[in-house]
Parts: C-alpha cells; sequence; structure tokens
C-alpha cells in the first residue's frame, strides 16, 4: 500500500492551531526544563565528550600505546603503526554509533524513549571499565574496545533523545527544544578540550581518568530522569495508554488542562491507525517518501564529510601542521571549541529567522571558500610564521560556518521531512548513515594527512562545494511549513 497516496490526512499534533494562547504560552515550566536537562544532559553528553577526549590527549595516549607495543614485541613501533592503533581508537567510536544508531528505531519502540535511555547507561559503565583499566592492565585493546561501546551509547542517543526532546516539547517550542541537543555536544567537545590539557587531565598518568568521567552524566541522569515521565506521545501512539499519556502529559505541562492537545494526540493515533506503520522497502521504492530520504541521508553525509570531525578529533594535530607548538596548539583548540559553543547559540536564534536551507547554503558555500584558503595556508605555514596564524585563523573560521547550520540543522531537519509513521525507521537510517560517514572520516583523515600534508584538505573542498550544489538543488526550505505540507510537496513532486 502507498501510505502517502491514501487520502487519509495525517493528523499531527504539530499542526493543531487551536489550543488556548493562554495554554501555549505557558508551555515552558520547570519541570519541562527539567526533564530536557534530565535526558539531554546525560545523553548528548556522551556523544561530545568522547568526540573531543582524543584531541588533546592524542600525544600522551599515543606515547603509551608506543609503550605498549615496544614492550610486547621488543622492538621500536614504527610511526605508522602507532597512528594505526590511535585511528583505530578514535574511528571505532563512530563504528559504534553505526551500530547504536541503527537500532534506534527498535529499542524506542520496545522500551520507550526514556526507558531505552535509561538502559542505554549500562554501556557507559561497561565502556568505563574497559577504558580506565586499559593501562593499567597495559591493553590498548581494552581503551579500543571502551570506545566501541560507549560509540554504540552515543548512537542509541542520537537518535532517542531528539525523539524524546521533540515528543515532550509543546508545538512553539519544538525547534528550539532540538537544537539543545547539538548546543550540548558542543558544550562537552569544549569540556573535553579543557579537561584534556596538561596541567588538567592530559598527562601520562592521568589520562585514563580524563576517559573515565564520561560515567558522570550518567550518574546524572540515573538521577533525575526517572523523576520524569516517559514520552507522552510514546505512551498513546505505540502503547495505547491513554491515562498514563494524559498523566505524563499534564506533568510536562504543568496543568491539569491539557484536553486539546490529548485530542490532537488522539486524531493522530486514530489516523494511525488506518494507515501500516511504513516500512524500509516503502521508504525505498514509494518516490513521494524516497525524495525526502534520499535529502535526509545526503544532508547527514555532507555534514560529516564537510570534514569537521577531522579538525573535531585532530585539530591539535593540524595546528601543529600550521607551525604552532604544542602548548599554542592546545590552547587553539579550546578557542575553537569555545567559538564552536557560542556559534551553535547563535544559530538557534538564526534558525527561525533565516530558515533552514539558507543557513545550510551559507554554511558549505562559507566552508569550501575557507577549505580553500586554509590549504593555500598550510602549505606555506612552514616557512612563514604569518601563514602559520592564518592556518589557525581559517580553521576557525570553518568551525563558524559549520556551526553556522551544518552541524545542528541535519538533526532535526529529518523529524520535519517525514510523519510520525516514517519518522522511527528514517531517523535510524540517518542518524546510522551520519555515523558511518563519520566513521570513515575519523579513520582515514590521519593516515591521509600523513601522505599529503595540508593538500589533504583539497577533499573535504570539493566535497563541500558538491553537496552545496546538492542542497542548492534539492533541499526545499522547512521553516514556517507545516509537516502537511511538506509532505503534500513531496508528493506532488513524485508526479512530476
Ligand atoms: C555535529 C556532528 C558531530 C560533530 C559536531 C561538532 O553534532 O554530528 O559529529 O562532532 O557537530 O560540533
Amino acid at each position: 500500500s502507498n501510505v502517502s497516496d491514501l487520502d487519509v490526512p495525517i493528523y499531527s499534533s504539530e499542526n493543531l492551531t487551536t489550543r488556548p494562547r493562554r495554554e501555549v504560552e505557558s508551555g515552558f515550566n520547570g519541570k519541562l526544563a527539567f526533564a530536557i536537562a534530565a535526558s539531554a544532559l546525560g545523553s548528548s553528553f556522551q556523544h561530545g565528550y568522547n568526540t573531543g577526549v582524543t584531541n588533546n590527549s592524542q600525544k600522551v595516549v599515543e606515547q603509551w600505546i608506543n609503550g605498549t607495543l615496544e614492550d610486547r614485541s621488543g622492538i621500536v613501533p614504527t610511526k605508522e603503526s602507532i597512528t594505526l592503533v590511535f585511528s583505530l581508537m578514535v574511528s571505532i567510536f563512530c563504528f559504534g554509533g553505526m551500530l547504536g544508531g541503527a537500532v534506534t528505531g527498535f529499542v524506542a519502540e520496545r522500551f520507550g524513549r526514556k526507558g531505552g535511555l535509561l538502559l542505554n547507561n549500562i554501556l557507559v559503565l561497561l565502556a568505563v571499565i574497559c577504558m580506565s583499566s586499559a593501562k593499567a592492565a597495559s591493553s590498548y585493546e581494552l581503551l579500543i574496545l571502551g570506545r566501541l561501546l560507549i560509540g554504540i551509547n552515543s548512537g542509541l542517543n542520537a537518535g532517542l533523545a531528539p525523539m524524546y526532546l521533540a515528543e515532550i516539547s509543546p508545538v512553539n517550542l519544538r525547534g528550539a527544544v532540538g537544537t539543545v541537543y547539538q548546543l550540548v555536544i558542543t558544550i562537552s567537545i569544549l569540556l573535553a578540550n579543557i579537561l584534556g590539557l596538561r596541567s588538567i587531565l592530559g598527562t601520562a598518568e592521568h589520562w585514563p581518568t580524563l576517559f573515565a568521567l564520561t560515567i558522570v552524566p550518567a550518574i546524572f541522569m540515573i538521577a533525575t530522569l526517572p523523576f520524569c515521565p516517559e514520552s507522552p506521545k510514546y505512551l498513546l501512539l505505540s502503547k495505547g495508554r491513554e491515562l498514563e499519556a494524559q498523566k505524563a502529559l499534564s506533568w510536562f505541562r504543568g496543568t491539569l488542562a491539557v484536553h486539546e492537545e490529548m485530542d490532537g494526540m488522539r486524531a493522530e493515533y486514530d489516523a494511525m491507525k488506518l494507515v501500516p506503520k511504513t516500512t524500509m522497502r516503502e521508504l525505498i521504492t514509494n518516490s513521494a517518501l524516497r525524495i525526502p530520504l534520499i535529502i535526509a541521508l545526503t544532508i547527514m553525509v555532507a555534514q560529516q564529510w564537510s570534514g569537521i570531525n577531522a579538525i573535531m578529533f585532530f585539530s591539535t594535530d593540524i595546528f601543529h601542521m600550521a607551525g604552532l607548538d604544542d602548548n599554542a596548539s592546545t590552547y587553539a583548540t579550546l578557542g575553537m571549541g569555545g567559538i564552536n559553543v557560542l556559534m551553535t547559540l547563535v544559530s538557534l536564534v538564526l534558525v527561525e529567522k533565516a530558515g533552514r536551507k539558507t543557513l545550510l547554503l551559507i554554511g558549505f558555500a562559507g566552508m569550501a571558500v575557507d577549505t580553500i584558503l586554509l590549504t593555500v595556508s598550510l602549505r606555506f605555514s612552514l616557512q612563514s610564521q604569518v601563514a602559520g596564524i592564518f592556518s589557525v585563523i581559517f580553521v576557525l573560521i570553518f568551525v563558524i560556518m559549520f556551526a553556522t547550520g551544518p552541524g545542528s540543522i541535519p538533526w532535526f531537519l529529518v523529524s520535519e521531512l517525514f510523519n510520525q509513521s516514517a519518522r522511527p525507521t528514517a531517523s535510524a537510517l540517518a542518524v546510522c548513515i551520519n555515523w558511518t560517514a563519520n566513521f570513515f572520516v575519523g579513520l582515514a583523515f590521519l593516515p591521509l594527512a600523513n601522505a599529503m600534508g595540508g593538500y589533504v584538505f583539497i577533499i573535504f573542498a570539493v566535497l563541500q562545494a558538491l553537496f552545496f550544489l546538492f542542497i542548492y538543488k534539492k533541499v526545499p526550505e522547512t521553516k514556517n511549513k507545516s509537516l502537511e505540507e511538506i509532505s503534500a510537496m513531496f508528493r506532488q513532486q513524485s508526479y512530476q
């Protein structure tokens, strides 16, 4: 059956504007804020912190790998073999993310959003046990295993947390609450960079503690999230538990007057019962769904193949390429992390004003031009100090351009492109593709940089330009459009 060809109106609470103004305005309250903090801090923290944690600590961890390899074989290991172990340790985190992302839909339906988020902390505990005992056990395999486990945890978080956030927010706050996910990522990357400083935990002795600290947000989540209800939409739409759904909704809204919103959800529930759940096969064969799917997946790949994580993972190394000494590289990395947070805050405001497409286009065009300039300045940076300074500036501008839109928009654009029935499957696919693309960058960047030097960035410049063209031609503006209008738009396109 062709879901979107049926003449059944797809009700969605997003589209119901009948709630009295008073109620809409009182949507934000202390309990909702508490639930946002309880779910987002503990989940996207894992994603961000473990993205940033290997950056400033690269040198000490590589030295430890060097020592471990030498102790085992009795011969001095080559630079290539150390790079290989280190790159694997960095990128297996993303491989885990692929696995976690792929099962997001299943976990979200089987255990619930809140339930899945809570259970997911078991993986944090196991990961921390591995990572913190690796040094004592002289086993880089344990460190790699720990990174795989925290990666699976992070991939699951990247699917579950945005879903929970979207489903508990009132209509008028949905966009802003959605961006909280990316904001916490950037903040936790910065925190990892700070804690990884030599003067704090980035030392031969303390780096295991640096990796182990990722347990703290898990404890925070376990202490707070149980006090929040499960997502009302999940309770009603997936489980048919109407009374529980209403109680949960009252909790989040801080009022018993939730009848209008409950009516909207009930209408959505009734409409959903009429159409079968959208399957993977249908996503691919039904052209009204295939077009948004291609857009969602390409935007995810574009986000990663812009090369952002070459910088998030290895900026300290890149700053070395630019001729900075150890100390200066580390502090430049901190500056980069700080700029990422600030610019994400700015984009949170811009996104409802300028629109998604505009910000994506500005971001990719800006990155493409900037990356070419970066390649040129890196070429001269070892001979000229001025070129070195410019290289640092171009790295910072790169991050600014990324944070303008390509950083935050892909995470919520997927939800905007699909209706309730197709959303879980499409999200799982999109999150999985995001981490897959991320994995390739993490694995390939250092070996490529060793072989090509600064010219490695030409690859990203070409990709950014291609993604710019794709966005320009294919991505519709979704700002201020209801989900119905967006679906209708794709239906029309598929008939052309
Ligand atoms: C996005 C990317 C993530 C990256 C981060 C940097 O969240 O998905 O991989 O590390 O932005 O800000």
